[in-house]
């Protein structure tokens, strides 16, 4: 009696947070190692391709840089290009998707370099999850 009752009480103070934490901090570093795969393997190499050139180091058009998260949150000239986790809030997604209000406003600006729709999928949920970016890019 006396002993099963210690080996409950071991079991709910000790094993149990143990046994939590093992099975919760893999999950946690997991989904950050995800993110960043998905940011470096398919969403860097989007921008880079079609967007830095007119927005990054050299070039500042529309006083928007799309090289690092912090352009993608201030935004350019206009202001803000996107809502941190919807898609169908911001301005860039209509950009790309070539349904800008104004049509001089679709991105990039000739419209046979527009992005496919599994590349304006792939930056639609990017922005979804928040704009994880990674450093290794
Ligand atoms: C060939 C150059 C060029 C490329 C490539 C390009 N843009 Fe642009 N972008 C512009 C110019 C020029 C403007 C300013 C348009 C204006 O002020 O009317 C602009 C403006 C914008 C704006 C509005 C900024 C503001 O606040 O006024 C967004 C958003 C944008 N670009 C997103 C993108 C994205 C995303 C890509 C890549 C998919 C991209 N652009 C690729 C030239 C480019």
């Amino acid at each position: 009696m006396f002993r099963s009752s210690m080996i409950r009480r071991l079991t709910l103070t000790v094993l149990a947070p143990a046994v939590a934490a093992v099975l919760l901090v893999p999950a946690t570093l997991c989904a950050d190692a995800a993110s960043d795969a998905f940011f470096t393997t398919k969403v860097w190499p989007i921008i880079d391709k079609n967007c830095t050139s007119c927005h990054g180091a050299d070039k500042q058009k529309g006083k928007l840089r799309l090289d690092s998260r912090a352009g993608w949150i201030k935004g350019g000239e206009d202001g803000k290009i996107l809502v941190e986790g919807d898609p169908d809030k911001s301005d860039v997604i209509a950009a790309i998707k070539y349904m800008a209000k104004d049509e001089d406003d679709n991105m990039p600006p000739k419209k046979k370099t527009r992005l496919t729709s599994d590349q304006v999928a792939i930056i639609s949920d990017w922005i979804k999850q928040g704009l994880p970016w990674a450093d290794a890019k």
